[in-house]
């Protein structure tokens, strides 16, 4: 019995759209989720890389989001047209996306300029 090296975690929570927190749902999670589960499955990462649904990962403010495991990047604020690049350099490579890095854009700035800063 193998087990995967690696588990990327989509959040995939859902608000209504006048919620006063916005929600990764209404921001792509669900579609990004299944892009990258297509990703991996076409480069035959199926067995190494998890594609998970996650509930809300308290960064509401910045979504989509996701987190990668065991390297613990945290992305927002990306889209669909982005994951070949994050598939390859994060997922695959280890390499952190600056754009996309929660842990580096919410240290830095309230406002992030691709980020949306509301929330948390
Ligand atoms: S709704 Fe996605 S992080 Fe909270």
């Amino acid at each position: 019995m193998s087990f995967p090296e690696k588990h990327v975690f989509v959040c995939e929570n859902k608000r209504e759209a006048d919620a006063p927190i916005p929600s990764c749902a209404n921001a792509g999670g669900s579609e990004i989720r299944q892009a990258l589960k297509q990703k991996v499955q076409e480069l035959g990462l199926k067995k190494q890389v998890r594609i998970n649904r996650a509930g809300c990962l308290g960064k509401c403010g910045f979504g989509p989001t996701l987190v990668i495991y065991p390297q613990g990047i945290w992305y927002g604020g990306f889209t669909e047209a982005d994951i070949d690049e994050i598939v390859q350099k994060s997922i695959v490579g280890n390499e952190v996306i600056e754009r996309f890095d929660l842990k580096k854009n919410q240290q830095q700035s309230a406002q992030p300029t691709q980020m949306r800063s509301v929330g948390y």
